[in-house]
């Protein structure tokens, strides 16, 4: 167990990104009011602030900023201090343009919107550095400062950049990767085209080519910035580090599922995990990808709690059209991030602005004032909060992990696959659903990790694998974990060069079977499955493969097409208990989650309470207190039998053998702490 996320702050963090600079100083006072009145206790200052704080080129302007901090310590509101660095000012650009990002065709971005920095650019790094340095003397031992924040969704319009600049670092990046010339031709297949490379002053970054740029140049391009962004980020860590107390930890806000970025390499750099979310209202399923990076957050921080830094109260600006929320799901859906392990519900931004690219993106308090719908509602989450402050802290069990390879997402989509349908987030979304719909707590895991603690690890879509990640997955099929691979997996190496001798080379042996060829559907076509488990009516799209079965059970075969007959779903029973499954396809979503039920239950994996369907529950524990949370998603009052009787904090009563969830809300029951054995089955 941990104690919480913010040492400084007690109980679970509520509020957002607060700009007092671009309002009259007038105002601060009234925002620290209703701040109060909204149960705020945490707002992220200072993120966009770089021009207000450093008009010009070494001329500093602070006083406005101490005097906010000051205002945040008296009126009790704690403060995430950004370094300022997110997004340089118009001078930066305009004295030194080459500290702009230039596009794969050459075009260089221009200053005036955000974020339009080279990140291996040394000038951009310099006065970053400088200007972090002094924010951070500055504000080191602020009583107001209980958390840093570092830059602002990295990578999140400019990940990458193809300048000269650029193309210096990344060849300084691949000659600590691969040593030789020779050891980079190998791995980038260069004899391919005749693209072999005769110094090292040729090598550049994947530019617009006339057609597919090398795929290995491509993937380390992927690699090398991300690495180069995070290590913008580490340096304003360090920096941060050796001036201010560990009790005020550091962040940079993640953005979910965010490609460009290979976060299991940035978590472990952060003291803390926050994040961004702003579901899609046009997507019907957002709730379900919600729990989803949500898991993916927490399993990121290795399980300690983390924060959600910001979504919106309401409509955001930046899709094609942008509805309010609907009534009640701010509530909702913050407290399903809680649910999920978030000790902090955080907005963009406090006060909705009135000019600039987001004036019509909400805001905690909306344009139209307090006497709003959408302050009502943000007013009753930070009663719900404060209620919820026991929680802080407390962990989650999951028995099941998905894994989840940046690299093998980023090879997974390059040009030149099979076929461009297959993605990565699609595969898991798929996958996770099932289990989300039946209560089942899933961590998310890199499959280099050890991954012996799990009864069950799937691997959804695994295009790439090291030797040393399938070597882990099989050490947990060995100490006795039901492993299931998914299609087109373990197909290549880090190189992206394909695993010979029938695929999925690495897990041939475990699973019992190989794959001849593989069938990629064109789009908009099925095939039938069929097996003694399943309805005649089971269908896979998008993907089937010619699979052999040497030493498996066939669970379903393909009945139709060129494969009829052939297996399309495999079992083998593992010498150390478990089982090893091949799902060749991806089957509909009826057949998925029967397939995955049965893979889990059989198992033994443990679900946090039976659940209705549309219910969501998970289970939050403390070392003294299991944390029940039931969350309706549906349009009737749904019934959860509960195990043990305990306290509901939303409506501080007694919950006894059945908790009535309405629709639409949430039940959190607090009970004394069961051992991990007596979960539901
Ligand atoms: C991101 C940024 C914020 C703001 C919001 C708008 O999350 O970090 O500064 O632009 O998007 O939704």
């Amino acid at each position: 167990m941990t104690g919480p996320v913010l040492p400084r702050l007690a109980g679970l963090a509520y509020g957002g990104d607060w700009n007092p600079e671009q309002w009259p100083e007038s105002c601060w006072p009234e925002d620290l009011a209703l701040m109060s009145e909204a149960g705020v206790n945490l707002v992220t200052v200072g993120v966009f602030s770089w021009a207000a704080l450093e008009p010009e080129p070494d001329r500093f302007t602070f006083e406005w900023l101490d005097r906010v901090l000051d205002l945040c310590a008296e009126a009790g509101v704690a403060v995430d201090l950004a370094t300022a660095t997110a997004s340089p000012p118009p001078w930066l650009g305009h004295r030194w343009p080459e500290t702009l990002p230039v596009t794969d065709q050459g075009v260089r971005l221009s200053y005036g919107a955000r974020q339009q920095y080279c990140p291996s650019s040394p000038i951009f790094r310099h006065r970053a550095l400088a200007l972090a340095e002094r924010v951070v003397t500055r504000y080191a031992e602020h009583p107001a400062v209980v958390l840093w924040h570092v830059g602002n969704e990295y990578g999140a319009h400019t990940a990458f950049c193809w300048c000269d600049v650029s193309a210096t670092a990344f060849r300084e990046w691949l000659r600590e990767r691969y040593g030789t010339l020779e050891e980079l031709n190998r791995a980038w297949a260069t004899s391919f085209w005749s693209q072999a490379y005769s110094a090292w002053s040729e090598v550049i970054p994947p530019r617009r080519t006339p057609y597919f740029p090398n795929p290995t140049q491509q993937l380390d391009f992927r690699r090398f910035s991300s690495d180069e962004l995070l290590s913008l980020f580490t340096a304003e860590r360090d920096l941060i580090r050796s001036h201010t107390t560990a009790d005020r930890p550091i962040t940079t806000n993640f953005m979910r599922m965010f490609k460009d970025a290979d976060y299991w390499r940035w978590a472990a750099e952060e003291d803390v995990v926050s994040d961004d979310w702003y579901p899609d209202l046009a997507d019907p399923d957002s709730a379900i990808e919600g729990a989803l990076g949500a898991d993916l957050m927490r399993s990121l921080g290795g399980g300690r709690p983390w924060l959600l830094m910001e979504q919106a109260v309401s409509a955001i600006n930046w899709r094609s059209v942008n509805p309010p929320k609907p009534s009640g799901a701010y509530r909702l859906w913050s407290l399903q991030q809680v649910a999920h392990g978030a000790d902090g519900v955080l907005q963009f931004q406090w006060r909705a602005a009135l000019g600039g690219a987001e004036k019509w993106h909400s805001g905690m308090l909306p344009h139209a004032g307090p006497r709003t719908r959408s302050w009502e509602e943000v007013v009753r989450l930070g009663r719900d909060l404060a209620a919820l402050a026991p929680v802080a802290g407390a962990r989650s069990q999951a028995d099941v992990a998905i894994l989840l390879d940046w690299e093998s997402w980023w090879a997974l989509e390059l040009d030149s696959r099979p076929s461009n349908l297959i993605r990565q987030k699609d595969f898991l979304l798929a996958w996770y659903q099932p289990l989300w719909e039946h209560g089942v707590a899933v961590d998310f895991a890199h499959p280099e990790h050890d991954l012996t603690g799990y009864l069950v690890v799937l691997a959804p879509q695994l295009y790439l694998v090291s030797d040393e990640g399938a070597a882990s997955v099989i050490a947990a099929a060995d100490a006795g974990a039901t492993v299931v691979i998914g299609c087109f997996s373990g197909a290549v190496d880090p190189d992206d060069q394909v695993r010979p001798g029938g695929y999925p080379a690495p897990f041939r042996d475990l699973l019992g079977i190989w794959v001849e060829e593989y069938a990629p559907l064109l789009p908009g076509s099925a095939v039938a499955l069929c097996g003694p488990d399943q309805a005649a009516d089971a269908s896979a799209t998008l993907w089937t493969e010619s699979v052999h079965a040497v030493d498996a059970e066939v669970v379903l075969s393909y009945g139709s097409g060129d494969l009829g007959g052939q297996p399309a779903v495999t079992r083998r029973s593992l010498p150390g208990g478990g089982g090893g499954w091949y799902v060749s396809c991806l089957p509909d979503p009826a057949t998925l989650a029967t397939l995955l039920q049965r893979m889990v239950s059989e198992a033994g994996a443990r679900r946090a309470a039976e659940v209705p369907l549309g219910v969501e529950v998970t289970l939050r524990s403390t070392t003294e207190t299991d944390y029940l949370f039931m969350l309706n998603h549906g349009v009737t009052e749904s019934a959860v039998p509960l195990a043990v009787p305990g306290r509901e904090l939303m409506t501080d009563s007694t919950a006894h053998a059945v908790v009535l969830v309405p629709p639409g809300d949430v039940r959190i029951v607090a009970s004394p702490r069961r051992s991990p054995a007596e979960g539901a089955p």
